[in-house]
């Protein structure tokens, strides 16, 4: 088979990595890939938002198919375009890709279909935003409805911030058009974990279960970012607790997608909060997570290809997937200014040597290879330290022996991944 990877981090270098493995891959290309990516497979230089490079690259090659890695093609409709022209592809439709591209369109769903999430208000301008914030109890969470790169969440403490976040939003549009509406939902508080499971339009296979580490800083201080960190499997999500969330969430979910005329295949990433109450939904997203996609992959012992072949042609209910016993963890390595401005084109040495540890990979999340053979960064998350062992902490302290490997001044790790799992935890 003939693949095309889209999508140029982490996620697809792990994503490449498995595929490349495959028995059933005779040829791997990524659009547009990165220096990492080509060890595994032919990098394209297109871009993950040129939807028409990307089909008539499709049509010209004559891809078996498609893996779109991040939302944003997903949500501007890569699927549908690649489907007329008869070429497959793993991920949504556009409609379907509204779980994560409209926060209302998801908070309505789980209204309708009595799917646990937070109780919220959908607000279409500054003035009835306003009173909703003068009538709720603080904190609320306010979102930007649309697409807004991870950073479109706010916790309002108090009403002057929730104020002022609303006029930031929808005034001065800070997010563009995905601040034209508003969704604003009650706090919830729990132990927040990553579910994922692959789904063909009606039958779910679960994955697996991770935590990942938003804030740029230590301790959960400083800015959100894409992740700075994730391990798997998430100790709070027991198989009891697993079970409810297929119940409650998945399956709810999948079905309400299907009687609505816009059935879901792909990933479904949910966001979830396990309170006192149980679980329930943040948010969804339409893809793998990043660097959550790294530590499912570290732990897939099957071929992920016919798994991927199967979402696409409805028979996910004959497959099984195996997966080692170890437990995953990696460390994102960022340029030092990420997630604000930041140098590109640092060197970075050492990366051999900590691959080249036991149960380590290190997937390239950004960069590029310049003059002489040497690796160059090219982005903000620029490497993902990944290790297994057969608990977390033993992954953690492999994978933080990796990263010491790395000569890399210009780059900066959070130093405590998985902080909240103790030895007791294992
Ligand atoms: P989202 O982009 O929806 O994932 O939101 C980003 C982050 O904000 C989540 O990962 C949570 O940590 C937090 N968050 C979002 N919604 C809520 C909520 N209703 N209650 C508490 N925290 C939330
Ligand atoms: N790591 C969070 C995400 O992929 O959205």
């Amino acid at each position: 088979m003939k693949i095309l990877v889209v999508g140029s981090g982490g996620r697809e270098h792990a994503l490449c990595w498995k595929i490349a493995a495959s028995p059933l891959c005779d040829k791997l290309y990524c659009a547009p890939g990165n220096a990492g990516i080509a060890h595994e497979a032919e990098c394209v230089p297109i871009e993950a938002s040129d939807l028409a490079g990307l089909c008539a690259f499709a049509e010209d090659k004559a891809i078996d198919l498609v893996l779109v890695g991040p939302e944003a093609p997903l949500v501007a409709g890569l699927a549908d375009l690649l489907t007329e022209q008869g070429t497959k592809v793993f991920g949504p439709s556009r409609a379907a890709a509204m779980l994560e591209g409209s926060k209302g369109f998801l908070k309505d769903l789980c209204a309708k279909y009595d799917i646990p999430t937070a109780e919220y208000g959908r607000l279409a301008d500054p003035t009835s935003a306003k009173s909703f914030v003068r009538e709720s109890d603080m904190p609320l969470v306010i979102k930007a409805d649309g697409l807004a790169a991870g950073k479109g969440v706010v916790i309002a403490n108090t009403l002057a911030e929730a104020e002022a976040t609303i006029d930031e939003m929808m005034v001065e549009k800070t997010f563009g058009a995905a601040g034209t509406s508003l969704v604003i939902e009650e706090f919830l508080e729990g132990e927040e974990v990553s579910f994922f499971a692959l789904v063909d339009g009606k039958n779910i296979l679960p994955l697996a279960s991770a935590q990942d580490h938003k804030r740029a800083g230590e301790g959960e201080t400083g800015p959100n970012t894409g992740g700075m960190g994730a391990y798997s499997p998430a100790p709070a999500l027991t198989p009891k607790m697993q079970a409810r969330v297929m119940k409650e969430i998945i399956e709810p979910t999948v079905r309400a997608m299907a009687d609505e005329g816009q059935p879901y295949r792909g990933v479904l990433y949910a966001g979830l909060m396990i309170t006192e109450d149980g679980p329930m939904l943040i948010e969804y997203n339409v893809r793998f997570g990043d660097p959550e996609c790294q530590v499912l992959c570290m732990r897939l012992k099957s071929d992920l290809l016919p798994a991927l072949l199967a979402t696409c042609d409805g028979v996910l209910d004959t497959l099984d997937l195996r997966w080692h016993d170890d437990a995953a963890l990696s460390v994102v390595m960022a340029a030092q200014g990420y997630p604000g401005a930041y140098r590109e084109g640092t060197e970075i040495h050492g990366v051999e040597k900590a691959a080249a540890l036991d149960d380590v990979e290190v997937f390239h999340a950004g960069t590029k290879a310049g003059p002489g053979g040497t690796l160059l960064s090219a982005g903000g998350r620029v490497l993902n330290v990944t290790a297994s062992g057969r608990t977390i902490v033993e992954a953690k302290a492999r994978a933080y022996a990796a990263v010491d490997l790395i000569d890399w001044p210009e780059g900066f790790c959070r130093r405590d991944i998985a902080w909240r799992v103790s030895s007791q935890h294992n």
